[in-house]
C-alpha cells in the first residue's frame, strides 16, 4: 500500500462518521470475508423527501481492517439523500470515494462495503428482513453475532494464532 493511500486511510480513520448501530433502521445487511475473517453490517434509515424514498442516514459496524472501516465511514457519508437505486448504482471504486483507487489486494475491503450496502438495500432482502424480524425486536449486534451463535446457526471459531 502506498504511503499516500495510507495516510489518506489514516485520516478518515481519525474521524470515523456514522459509526455503531442504529435503533429504528428500516434495513440492514451484514457480510463477511471468508479469507480474511472479516464482517461488516450496515443499518439503513430511510425518509421522504420531495415524494422519494431517499436514504436518510446509514451506519456500520466492523471488526478489523481499517481499510474496510475508512470505506464504510465515507460510503455511508456519500449515499445520505439517494434513493436505494441511486445508491446501489454506485460503483465499489465510487465508494471509495476520497480514498481513490485501492491497490488490488484492499480491493476486497471495499467490495465488502458494497456487499454490506447491497445486502441492507436489494428490496427482496429488505422485505425478506421485514417478514422475518417482528418490528420491536432488535437486531443482534455484530458482537453478539461472534459471541453468541443462535442454535443452528454459523458456528465461530477464533484462533489464536499458536501463541
Ligand atoms: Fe479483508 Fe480488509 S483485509 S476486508
Amino acid at each position: 500500500m502506498t504511503e499516500d493511500l495510507q495516510q489518506r486511510i489514516q485520516a478518515a480513520l481519525a474521524n470515523p462518521q456514522n459509526m455503531g448501530e442504529m435503533a429504528g433502521a428500516d434495513s440492514i445487511g451484514t457480510v463477511g470475508n471468508a479469507d480474511c475473517g472479516e464482517m461488516l453490517r450496515m443499518w439503513v434509515k430511510f425518509k421522504d423527501q420531495n415524494g422519494k424514498r431517499v436514504i436518510d442516514r446509514a451506519t456500520f459496524q466492523s471488526f478489523g481492517c481499517e481499510t474496510a472501516i475508512a470505506v464504510a465511514s465515507l460510503a455511508t457519508e456519500m449515499i445520505r439523500g439517494k434513493t436505494a437505486e441511486e445508491a446501489l448504482a454506485l460503483r465499489t471504486e465510487e465508494l471509495a470515494g476520497e480514498l481513490g483507487p485501492l491497490p488490488p489486494m484492499k480491493i476486497h475491503c471495499a467490495q465488502l462495503v458494497e456487499g454490506a450496502l447491497r445486502s441492507a438495500l436489494e428490496p427482496q432482502n429488505a422485505e425478506a428482513q421485514i417478514k422475518k424480524t417482528p418490528a420491536p425486536t432488535p437486531a443482534p449486534t455484530l458482537l453478539d453475532s461472534f459471541s453468541k451463535p443462535k442454535q443452528g446457526g454459523v458456528k465461530l471459531t477464533f484462533l489464536d494464532g499458536g501463541k
